[in-house]
């Protein structure tokens, strides 16, 4: 078991905290601020105990020196200042003499945030990628920062990175912050000790993106409802006509292979909304076999009903990925029509696992109504396939 916070005293300590700040930005505004305010029980813990909290997090990928002029932290600096009513000192560094000295000045309660990490990533114009290769360096730079590491970046467990695996490799003490804790928590219950009937609907364009999810849960789920791009490989697999559908060639026999292990666990759509190409415009409504004119972007009113039969039943249900082409306002029915099937369930435990399925019920308003949504993409598809995590292993035992 991972140290918490009822495992270590943080008062008038130098804590560092990876957070996951890395949130949707158009023309430097913060368009979904949901990972920030997740990140605000751990903030406010440590600020009433008294702690000097330094807050650390990437936000997207700097790939090229340019990229920095945008992807600066300073708007999510001032989003924490909005939502907790409290200044904070946004150091534009993430090292050097003015930050040194700006974290020794802190006060008890005092928050202060550092320049995104990945800016790291490149050095006077090159890729030296400090952060996301943890260059040792970097990592013992970082933790002789503080007192004690604190990892609340769900979102970022899934990659072993200076900020996270790297300072906690190098540090004092070390332990999981009340977002990850809680994360772990509602996955393990979902994913690992599942009541049942629990049913998986996993979604998304690719088979490939989703194998391990496959695998893993082929053996925890009483059912795994396939939808979106990838039911077409599925098809290819039965023999079907899938015309111009998405299919993932050198995927089919593993589609096969699944299909023939499951059991009849796995269900597919009975119908599709279809267009002639990949456009946004009135659906055509097909059966299982496609003519070779169209595309599958949706699944169709039929499998809306199937799959509503079958979720009505479940105890635990995970859902992972959109039915079909979300973005388009023609091809979103499914997901919108799993998604509030899921979120009417009563007494079930439900689970988002990140992403675009987590994006779609949150605009939908669904937020409060599923018993978690997470706020890691990656991080939570990682753990549906059963891996560890590194950001989460790197933090002491007890
Ligand atoms: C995410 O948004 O999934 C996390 O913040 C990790 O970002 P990354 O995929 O760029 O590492």
């Amino acid at each position: 078991m991972k140290k918490t916070f009822n495992n270590i005293q943080v008062s008038g300590k130098t804590v560092l905290v990876r957070v996951d700040f890395n949130v949707p930005l158009k023309d430097g505004v913060i368009t979904d601020d949901n990972r920030v305010r997740a990140a605000l029980p751990t903030i406010n813990y440590l600020t009433e105990k008294g702690a000097k909290v330094v807050l650390l997090s990437h936000l997207s990928r700097i790939k090229e020196e340019a990229d920095k002029a945008k992807k600066s932290l300073a708007p999510v600096a001032k989003k924490l200042e909005e939502l907790l009513g409290k200044t904070i000192k946004f150091v534009p560094q993430t090292r050097g003499v003015e930050l040194e000295s700006a974290i020794k000045s802190l006060n008890a309660g005092e928050i202060l945030l550092i320049e995104n990490t990945r800016f790291e990533d490149i050095q006077n114009g090159e890729v030296v990628k400090y952060e996301s290769k943890n260059d040792s360096q970097l990592g013992k730079y970082w933790a002789s920062l503080g007192n004690i590491f604190v990892n609340d970046a769900f979102g970022t467990a899934h990659r072993a990175h200076a900020s996270n695996v790297g300072i906690a490799s190098n540090i004092a003490e070390s332990c999981l912050g009340f977002l990850v804790e809680k994360e772990l928590e509602m996955l393990s219950k979902g994913i690992d000790k599942p009541e049942h009937p629990f049913v998986a609907i996993i979604g998304g364009a690719k088979v490939s993106d989703k194998i391990g999810v496959i695998d893993n849960l082929l053996e925890k789920a009483d059912k795994i409802i396939i939808g979106g791009g990838m039911a077409y490989t599925f098809f290819k697999a039965q023999n079907h006509s899938i015309g111009k559908s998405l299919c993932e060639e050198d995927k089919v026999s593993l589609a096969k292979e699944y299909l023939d292990k499951a059991n009849g666990k796995i269900i597919l759509p009975i119908d599709s909304a279809c267009n002639t190409d990949f456009k946004d415009s009135n659906p055509t409504i097909t059966g299982i076999d496609l003519p070779d004119d169209l595309m599958g972007l949706d699944i169709g009113p039929k499998s809306i009903e199937l799959f509503k039969s079958i979720l009505k039943d479940a105890k635990t249900v995970a859902w992972n990925g959109p039915m079909g082409v979300f973005e388009f306002e023609h091809y979103n029915k499914g997901t919108l029509a799993v998604c509030e099937a899921i979120a009417n369930l009563k007494n079930s435990f439900t689970l988002i696992g990140g992403g675009d399925s987590a994006a779609a019920a949150i605009q939908l308003g669904f937020k409060d109504k599923f018993t978690h949504i997470s706020t890691g993409g990656g991080a939570s598809l990682e753990y549906m396939e059963g891996k560890k995590l590194p950001g989460v292993e790197a933090i002491q035992n007890k």
